[in-house]
């Protein structure tokens, strides 16, 4: 059976695209990608139907990661569908929290923050690089890359 792995931030347009776009680029490389659906979503509606933003679909392409997904709000169906979700900072990880309490125990998804899995011990949460340069949107790619290191061994070893 697929292991289903949603990312969670605010807007669904920098961080958790990202996430999902390194995370598929992880799996391919290990050619396991399908063994696994990876999907992404936003706790904000204000982007949805969007693309991810084009900072950081260049940031990303210059490192070889495609991000091509298309803004969504996450839903209550997530949790029942999903195996994981892997939120990017505390207020998405509260609003994940927060969401799951009015479910029942059908609401399967294990729900964690991505810098849980992270080896950069001075960042707790992955910064929103919305309103900030280009270097912000290397950062969250740099953070990123390695908490997919750190997921996919979590995952791999509960399969
Ligand atoms: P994201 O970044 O949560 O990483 O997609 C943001 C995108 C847009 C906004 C905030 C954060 N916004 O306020 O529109």
């Amino acid at each position: 059976m697929k292991r289903k792995i949603l990312f969670v931030c605010l807007g669904n347009i920098c961080r958790s695209p990202a996430a999902e776009g390194l995370f598929v680029s992880l799996l391919q490389k290990k050619g396991i990608l399908a063994d696994f659906d990876v999907d992404s979503a936003g706790t904000g509606s204000w982007h949805v139907g969007n693309p991810a933003d084009q900072r950081m679909v260049r940031a990303a392409k210059s490192r070889g990661v495609i991000i091509d997904s298309v803004a969504r709000q996450i839903q209550t169906g997530d949790f029942f569908e999903f195996d994981y979700i892997i939120t990017m900072d505390n207020d998405n990880l509260n609003t994940v929290l927060s969401m799951r309490k009015s479910l029942d125990k059908g609401a399967k998804a294990i729900i964690k923050s991505m810098l849980s899995f992270s080896s950069f011990k001075d960042f707790s949460e992955v910064p929103d690089p919305y309103y900030g340069g280009e270097n912000g949107f290397n950062l969250v790619l740099d953070l990123l890359e390695d908490a997919c290191i750190g997921l996919y061994d979590e995952i791999s070893s509960s399969m």
